[in-house]
């Protein structure tokens, strides 16, 4: 017998959130990544998950070529939109990040907040970060974090997710819980690791 997929795995639950009216994580950028990129020159930047498009209009507006990929094209559509109450423009790819490839020297920057595919994705993925970014690209990522996960979980935490990501050099590991205030749906305290990770 198959296993059936957890909820927030699947494209018709995304599909019917981002159907909502407004949008559920909000529209403006997460905090750690607005910390981590402000000081960047612009370049190409690919985020993963990007869902209604609060983070990549960030970084269209700072001037970044920005793209987004997800499987939701109705939270793709909204980032569209986003984008363009902002006047910028952003390229979207409805992708599954379990056929996904990241490319070859291909992004100045990697942001990942709040994806969180399961294990055999997420570590298919991490394993083409070095070969994606550019020397001195970075990665941005927070996700959600259990106590005691282990490297077979959908929430790891920092120590797990740092292994994952080598060879990057590891800036920033921080495995907390913190106040959230993105939308409707991250709200209040929850437990998260933000990694900020260079292509040194
Ligand atoms: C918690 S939301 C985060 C959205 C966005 N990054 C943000 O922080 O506002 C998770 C996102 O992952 C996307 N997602 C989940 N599994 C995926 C997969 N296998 N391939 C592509 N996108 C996926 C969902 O459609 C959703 O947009």
């Amino acid at each position: 017998m198959t296993a059936k997929p957890r909820q927030a795995e699947s494209k018709a639950f995304w599909d019917s959130r981002f159907s909502e009216p407004g949008y559920a994580y909000g529209e403006q950028a997460n905090d750690f990544l607005r910390a981590s990129c402000q000081d960047m020159a612009a370049g190409d930047a690919l985020s993963l998950c990007e869902g209604e498009g609060r983070n990549a209009v960030y970084l269209a507006r700072l001037g970044f070529r920005v793209t987004a990929v997800d499987f939701s094209e109705v939270g793709l559509a909204k980032a569209r939109a986003l984008a363009e109450k902002h006047g910028v423009t952003i390229t979207t790819m409805v992708v599954d990040l379990a056929d996904f490839d990241l490319g070859i020297a291909r992004w100045d920057l990697l942001v990942s907040i709040f994806a969180q595919p399961p294990s055999p994705v997420r570590q298919r993925l991490y394993g083409q970060l070095q070969q994606a970014l550019r020397p001195q690209g970075r990665l941005v990522l927070e996700c959600k974090a259990d106590v005691n996960a282990t490297a077979d979980d959908r929430y790891p935490g920092a120590r797990i997710l740092r292994q994952e990501i080598a060879p990057l050099k590891v800036v920033i590991a921080r495995e907390q819980e913190r106040d959230l205030n993105e939308g409707r749906y991250h709200l209040g305290v929850k437990r998260t690791v933000q990694l900020l990770a260079v292509n040194s």
